[in-house]
């Protein structure tokens, strides 16, 4: 075994530049020996259960144009919807009886879903099931807007950092965003109480060795309770549309090399994953992860939410979804738990 293999299962811990050569000089001994560090890890804090979250996607109007993303404000060719709270709470209703004790709420950022309309939605969830984790990942707002939305009974909030390089940042951003309020509102919500999920894209345009060892680094440090990596995938109505998709080793490996810098995160096998490969998230849950995030969303809109091109699951009932999910998790050994799956530290 590599000393910077060992030094990682060790400590836990590499300076920058070692991350950076772990990824370049990577081979097939070192893949395999921290794939079943991985495992073990992951074995030892959470068994062979894989929690479910979720998904509703209940807006696709976003006042962002993040470069990489399909539903993007300049996109023109995406028929725009948004779900009445009747509507989330019918997702949500549908979703406990299938056994989601998690629900996840995820949308464009929509300056319709003000703090009072969102308070609401939180808060009809929050009296109608005591027994559920309610996480947000709605994007940037203000520390007021947070603080709301937790006293109104939100538990966990998603917002990937995307990119811990700022130049980096700059490139897949246009100028109205900045890596520093990013990563600000990161730890404003942390600070609040939330758990909080951070990560990033696989193989987006412009992303190095050394940008990926910027975001372990970022892990390392910031040691958020949840970390979604999953492949960057093109979509045909942005500027990246000719871009290369990120690859399936490469993600795998970076999960299994998260779980060993942060053994007791809660790690998705993500959609992203799952539409690279036919069996990406067995795959993924294979190397390390612990989640996975099937669809809640009502049918009609789900070929609405596309932030990639080809996304699977677009034409499934949440329940085919559940039980699709909990066949694939069966088939490789692990189990779908009815569980809020809160972070075991
Ligand atoms: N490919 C893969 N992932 C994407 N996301 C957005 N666009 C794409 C894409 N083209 C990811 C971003 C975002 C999350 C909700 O989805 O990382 O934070
Ligand atoms: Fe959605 Fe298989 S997980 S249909």
């Amino acid at each position: 075994m590599k000393d910077l293999v060992k030094k990682l299962i060790d400590t836990h811990s590499l300076s920058l530049l070692e991350y950076e050569k772990l990824l370049c000089d990577r081979n097939d001994e070192d893949m395999e020996v921290i794939k079943e560090e991985a495992v073990k890890l992951r074995k030892e804090i959470y068994g062979k259960k894989v929690y479910i979250r979720g998904l509703i996607e209940f807006t696709n109007y976003c006042k962002n144009n993040c470069y990489y993303c399909g539903i993007r404000c300049a996109n023109k060719n995406v028929e725009r919807y948004r779900l009445t709270e009747e509507e989330i709470l019918t997702c949500c209703d549908m979703g406990y009886n299938l056994g989601f004790r998690t629900f996840v709420l995820q949308g464009g950022e929509d300056p319709y879903f003000d703090d009072d309309r969102l308070t609401n939605i939180v808060r009809g969830i929050r009296e109608k099931y005591k027994d559920v984790a309610i996480t947000l990942s709605v994007g940037e707002r203000t520390k007021e807007s947070y603080e709301k939305l937790f006293e109104a009974g939100a538990n966990r909030y998603l917002l990937r950092h995307e990119t811990a390089d700022v130049e980096h940042y700059r490139k897949l951003h246009p100028e109205s965003m900045s890596y520093e309020n990013r990563i600000n509102c990161l730890k404003v919500l942390k600070d609040i109480g939330y758990q909080v999920g951070a990560g990033f894209m696989v193989g987006s345009p412009y992303q190095s060795n050394k940008t990926l060892a910027e975001d372990l680094k970022f892990i390392e440090e910031f040691k958020p309770d949840m970390c979604g990596i999953g492949p960057f995938i093109p979509h045909k109505d942005t500027i990246f549309k000719d871009e290369k998709a990120g690859g399936l080793e490469l993600t795998l490996f970076l999960l299994s090399v998260i779980r060993i810098i942060h053994p007791p995160v809660l790690l998705p096998a993500t959609t992203a994953l799952g539409t690279i490969d036919k069996k990406g998230r067995e795959k993924g849950i294979e190397a390390g992860a612990n989640v996975v995030m099937p669809n809640l969303s009502p049918v009609n809109v789900r070929d609405k939410y596309l932030l990639y091109d080809n996304k699977i699951c677009t034409g499934d009932e949440a329940a085919e979804c559940i039980n699709c999910m909990k066949r694939r998790m069966e088939s490789v050994g692990y189990e779908v738990v009815i569980d809020r799956g809160d972070i075991i530290k």
